[in-house]
């Protein structure tokens, strides 16, 4: 599938914000949920970058999808550089979703860096849902300039609360520090927790999730290669009843139960 790129400009200092037009089966993506990602006609990237959904929309007779990324390596610089009217070829929507439990009346969001881009599209979903479920944004970045997606999360009637690494916008230190301050005040019956973000930060809310009994779903940013479950290239490993076993990110996930992932 091919989409068309209208419009890709830097959001903060090495991170972009691209918007698709994509074709109308786009319209029943979920939050959590991504593509795979590369540019039509070129050599380079070879292999299609997953990407997760930062916002969706209906546009004419198909969608608009935007993408919020930071260029991390070779293909998202290349990425990077295209223009409106190119296209990209496209695989999508792909993997699962965010579950939101009936039960649930508080969703804690926690993000990372470029770990807000899902879960901006999940504050969005939230807004829609019935009236009366309270969300609040924990968003992390290294600085002011890289802190990106506040005020998307903010239309969605969030509580918003910022940390920095150099202090230069709210907390000074990581998310996990400012999330962790407060877990104990949320209702584990009643929250759900999001999360997304590098891999240091997750086992450390893994930590914090098991001491306050929190639910806890992760969506989980491994390297991919196919995306649909081919090449077994993103296996992670995960506590089941019966022991360790290999998950797929790409095809299983790429959300799973925080508690259940192991970290090595
Ligand atoms: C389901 C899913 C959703 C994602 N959503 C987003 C998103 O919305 N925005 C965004 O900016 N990024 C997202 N990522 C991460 C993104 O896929 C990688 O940053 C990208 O593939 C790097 O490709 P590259 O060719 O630019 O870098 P490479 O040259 O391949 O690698 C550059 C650096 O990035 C690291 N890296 C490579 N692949 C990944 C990866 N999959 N996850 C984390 N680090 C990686 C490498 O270790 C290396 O340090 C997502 C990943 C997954 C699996
Ligand atoms: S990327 Fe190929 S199996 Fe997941």
């Amino acid at each position: 599938m091919t989409a068309t790129i209208l419009s890709n400009a830097e959001a903060a200092p090495g991170h972009y914000l691209m918007a698709l037009a994509v074709s109308r089966r786009f319209r029943d993506a979920r939050p959590g949920q991504f593509v795979m990602l590369r540019p039509a006609g070129r050599g380079m990237p070879f292999l299609g970058r997953p990407l997760g959904i930062y916002s969706l929309a209906d546009y004419g007779d198909g969608a608009k999808i935007e993408i919020l990324y930071r260029a991390a390596g070779k293909g998202t610089k290349v990425i990077s550089t295209l223009c409106e009217g190119e296209c990209m070829e496209i695989l999508g929507p792909l993997g699962n979703t965010f579950e939101l439990s009936p039960g649930m009346d508080t969703a804690v969001l926690v993000a990372g860096g470029i770990g807000i881009a899902p879960l901006v599209f999940l504050a969005e979903e939230l807004s829609c849902r019935s009236a009366g479920t309270r969300v609040v944004a924990y968003i992390g970045a290294r600085d002011a300039a890289t802190l990106l997606g506040v005020d998307r999360v903010k239309v969605c009637s969030a509580e918003v609360r910022i940390s920095t690494d150099d202090g230069s916008a709210g907390h000074r230190g990581p998310v996990t520090e400012l999330f962790g301050r407060d877990a104990g005040s949320f209702d584990p019956a009643r929250t759900g927790v999001f999360v997304c973000g590098p891999a240091p930060m997750l086992k450390r809310m893994s930590e914090i999730a098991a001491a306050h009994s929190l639910s806890c779903q992760v969506l989980m940013e491994e390297r991919m290669a196919c995306g649909m479950g081919a090449c077994l290239g993103c296996a992670i490993e995960v506590r089941t009843p019966a022991g360790v076993e290999y998950r797929q990110v790409c095809s299983d996930g790429p959300v799973f139960d925080l508690r259940q992932i192991v970290w090595r």
